[in-house]
């Protein structure tokens, strides 16, 4: 019996240990931004150099511009715009949405999302492992979870302007968008491989590679 409340301990521990940041050795680990010592996050800034204003940011405060190809703006308040979020795991984003706006499907390799419904309304939804899409339309004050590394969206289909507040448990949790991962990355995607995994033709790749390429 006490081997396995053990093991069970043990297990909850590793689970725990392996659904977000690593945990933190100290009270703070300010990131120095500018060194160039490679570690898994940031060095620590002396702690003499430490202030309040790696601790603050005002940045999500106002909407973002949304006069964007997809009509949608993120607004990220992640370990490099606070340098105090370095090893505490957790990050905010401000998403902003003209009508019609989209955050295209995309994912977070190190991090699950928690969206708060801050103005308007949204369709979000994600798609399982097991290809099943779970999706709602949300409204101001609402809550809606996207799974750490699973493909999700958000869609303003109403008529008014719309606002996310999303909490993420990894202080730099990584966007990788979809589309513009395969069809806009540098070196390409070889035609080949998009031809056969969209069974299209190299036109109709060239087309959308086109389309995503980043504005000059
Ligand atoms: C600490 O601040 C001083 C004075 O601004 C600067 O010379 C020094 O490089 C800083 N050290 C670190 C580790 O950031
Ligand atoms: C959006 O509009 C602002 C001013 O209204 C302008 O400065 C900015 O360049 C525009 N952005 C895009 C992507 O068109
Ligand atoms: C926007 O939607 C609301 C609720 O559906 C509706 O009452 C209102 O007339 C709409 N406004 C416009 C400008 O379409």
């Amino acid at each position: 019996m006490g081997v396995v409340i053990a093991l069970l301990v043990i297990c909850a521990m590793f689970s725990g240990s392996f659904a977000s940041d690593p945990d933190m050795l100290q009270d703070i680990c300010v990131a120095d931004l500018t060194s160039g010592v490679t570690v898994n996050g940031y060095p620590c800034k002396n702690a003499g150099n430490v202030s309040e204003a790696d601790f603050f940011y005002e940045g999500l405060a106002k909407a973002g511009m949304t006069n964007t190809s997809m009509g949608s703006l993120v607004t990220p308040a992640n370990v490099e715009k606070i340098p105090g979020l370095n090893t505490l795991g957790v990050s905010l984003s401000r998403i902003d949405f003209a009508v019609g706006g989209l955050n295209p499907p995309h994912t977070h390799p190190r991090a699950t999302e928690l969206a708060f419904v801050l103005e308007g309304q949204l369709d979000v939804g994600f798609i399982t492992t097991a290809n099943v899409l779970v999706s709602k339309t949300i409204k101001k004050g609402d809550i809606f979870v996207f799974p750490r590394g699973l493909v999700h969206f958000q869609k303003n289909n109403a008529n008014v302007s719309a606002a996310l507040i999303s909490a993420f448990n990894s202080q730099l949790p990584g966007t990788q968008s979809i589309a513009v991962t395969l069809f806009a990355s540098s070196p390409s995607v070889p035609d080949d491989v998009l031809t056969k995994a969209f069974q299209i033709g190299t036109k109709e790749v060239d087309k959308i590679k086109s389309r995503l390429a980043p504005k000059k």
